[in-house]
């Protein structure tokens, strides 16, 4: 297949176009780098393919110059709850007016775009696990750009034809993280010996996807996924703050420095994924081992620090 990345300088992107090039198919990667942080670390994540750099939201993507170009990955975004205030506009121009250009391009090029979506747009959700069918009632800013963008695909779907799947990411882990995530900031913390500030009571819980299950659920949205399907990715353990921390250390041998904090706004309390559409659709269901996921992100992160 010939397929475009968008985002590929990122913690997910990244581990994509990787599976993507050692599965034999040919990639466009393309990212921004934008600041949302340190973008010596996307050059890092990116040091083994070539990325071009595009903003989407005003650079065209030229899937008409691609010859047959089979699939758009849309993972190019701006990230993180924490997103009240003035940042806001960022979230708007990344994630609504960014997608409405690439959805326009693949609905006029009749390429398939599968798109990044998120369990924020659940907000505090009516039931758990979530299904797809749940009411969406996001509590962020981002959640809600987010769901603004689902909505535009599903709008370019009826009027344009867009062959489109959103996926519902449900917190990602492992190796290169986004350096404003949770556990990214445990492990530093821990690699570092430094303090971590832990916003709220810890008991707040997530359902935890290691990246590389992600990536497979992500291909196979690809390849068999019906059109105009939304799917939750997620369903492997949940566990709360507490509980990730407590794994952590014992898998580290060390202990956190821990600095209670106030909740920070727009984290919702709890997140369960529902899986059986996806796994009914695409027989895909995460299979990684907290435990095994959060050793594989701390060794990476702990010789990370440990390089000279
Ligand atoms: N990490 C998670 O757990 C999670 C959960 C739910 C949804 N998502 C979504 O998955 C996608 C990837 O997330 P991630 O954690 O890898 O984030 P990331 O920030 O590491 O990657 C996103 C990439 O998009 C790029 N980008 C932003 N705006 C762009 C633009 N206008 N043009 C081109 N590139 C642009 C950034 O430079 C960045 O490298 C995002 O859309 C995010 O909202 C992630």
């Amino acid at each position: 297949m010939y397929i475009v990345v968008t985002g590929a300088a990122g913690f997910i992107g990244s581990h994509l176009t990787e599976a993507l090039l050692a599965d034999g198919h040919e990639v466009v990667a393309v990212d921004s780098f934008t600041d949302y942080y340190d973008p010596a670390l996307k050059e890092e994540n990116a040091a083994a393919f070539d990325c071009s750099r595009l903003d989407l939201a005003e650079d065209d993507l030229a899937l008409d110059g691609f010859d047959g170009v089979d699939g758009v990955f849309h993972l190019a975004g701006q990230p993180g709850v924490r997103s009240f205030g003035d940042v806001f506009e960022e979230y708007v121009r990344r994630n609504l007016l960014a997608s409405r250009r690439v959805f326009e391009a693949a609905a006029a090029a009749g390429v398939r775009v599968v798109f990044a979506s998120s369990s924020s747009i659940y907000g505090e959700a009516e039931a758990y696990p979530t299904s797809e069918d749940a009411e969406p009632r996001p509590i962020s800013p981002y959640g809600i750009t987010k769901l603004g963008c689902e909505q535009l695909a599903y709008a370019y779907a009826q009027g344009f034809g867009l062959d489109v799947v959103a996926l519902r990411y449900f917190t990602f882990y492992g190796p290169r993280q986004r350096p404003d995530m949770a556990l990214a900031r445990i492990v530093d913390a821990l690699a570092r010996e430094v303090s971590f500030e832990l916003y709220g009571d810890g008991l707040q819980s997530r359902s935890f996807t290691y990246v590389a299950d992600g990536i497979e659920a992500t291909i196979a949205a690809m390849q068999r996924g019906a059109s105009g399907a939304v799917y939750n990715v997620g369903g492997g353990e949940e566990a709360t703050m507490r509980d990730v921390i407590a794994t952590l250390e014992r898998v580290s041998g060390r202990s956190l420095d821990l600095v209670e904090g106030p909740a920070a706004a727009g984290d919702v309390r709890r997140t369960s994924a529902d899986a059986t559409r996806i796994e009914r659709d695409l027989g895909w269901r995460a299979t990684t081992s907290l435990d095994d996921g959060l050793q594989a992100q701390w060794d990476w992160a702990s010789a990370r620090v440990a390089a000279p």
